[in-house]
């Protein structure tokens, strides 16, 4: 696939999304800091030097559901980053990745409208490696090289991450093979089926309840009275 990269820019999804139209299928954004990065709910995302951010476009859609593609990110970043020996990497509901209990990425998926019709999807993936994390985050947040301290090569685990996302994809697009990658997302959870937890839903509202089933695309939790509750956007407290 083509790599575009940058040593700075503003954020890489933000140009893969104005830049669709021209760019073929599976480009890579790729940037060495970002100035104005941003995640779930528009917050801003911290990229400084030396963490690994970058957006993949997807376009012409084979796969047109957007939470598949969240999924396919996920457990190629949990892969890869388990394969480097950080062994409890796990996915977070929707798109966290966490170690030890901290968030070390985040995966971000936007969809990209001519009108009614969705032309493309850009995935934008941002993974703590040598970055320095403001101290604000520290409590919440960290980088594969405090976990070891070491140092590790950014194009390397680019290539190891990509890789990863192709042989996911066309496992995917084999009929009688798409459940593979639901399982693989299903055993990499950081939360799973029977476990109590609490989602926050907004600024002011909480819920907690034991999860009875978990998709990318819903999070059904039972709460104390029995009822059932669907969430499909949401955050788990941790
Ligand atoms: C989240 O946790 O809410 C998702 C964070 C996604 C951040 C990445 S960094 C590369 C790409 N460019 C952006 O502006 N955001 C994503």
């Amino acid at each position: 696939e083509k790599i575009i990269s940058f040593s700075e820019i503003d954020s890489t999804n933000k140009f893969a999304i104005e830049n669709l139209d021209r760019l073929p299928y599976g480009t890579v954004v790729w940037s060495l800091s970002q100035t104005s990065a941003y995640g779930r709910y528009g917050r801003s995302w911290s990229s400084g030097d030396g963490g690994l951010w970058f957006s993949i476009i997807f376009k012409p859609l084979q796969i047109t559901e957007p939470n598949a593609y969240t999924k396919l990110l996920s457990v190629a970043v949990v892969e890869s980053v388990r394969d480097l020996k950080y062994r409890n990497a796990q996915i977070k509901w929707p798109n966290d990745i966490l170690i030890n209990g901290k968030k070390v990425a985040g995966i971000l998926t936007e969809s990209v409208f001519t009108g009614e019709r969705l032309k493309g999807i850009v995935v934008g993936v941002g993974l703590n490696v040598n970055n320095e994390l403001p101290h604000e985050l520290k409590s919440s947040a960290t980088s594969l090289s405090s976990i070891k301290n070491e140092y590790i090569p950014l194009n390397l685990l680019i290539e190891k991450i990509l890789r990863r996302v192709e042989v996911l994809r066309k496992k995917y697009l084999i009929r009688g093979k798409t459940k593979y990658l639901t399982r693989k997302w299903k055993k990499l959870q950081a939360f799973v089926e029977g476990d109590e937890i609490t989602v926050s839903l907004n600024e002011n509202e909480k819920f907690t309840g034991i999860i009875k089933r978990i998709s990318p695309a819903l999070l059904q939790l039972q709460s104390d009275d029995g009822k059932i509750h669907n969430i499909v956007s949401g955050e788990i407290i941790l």
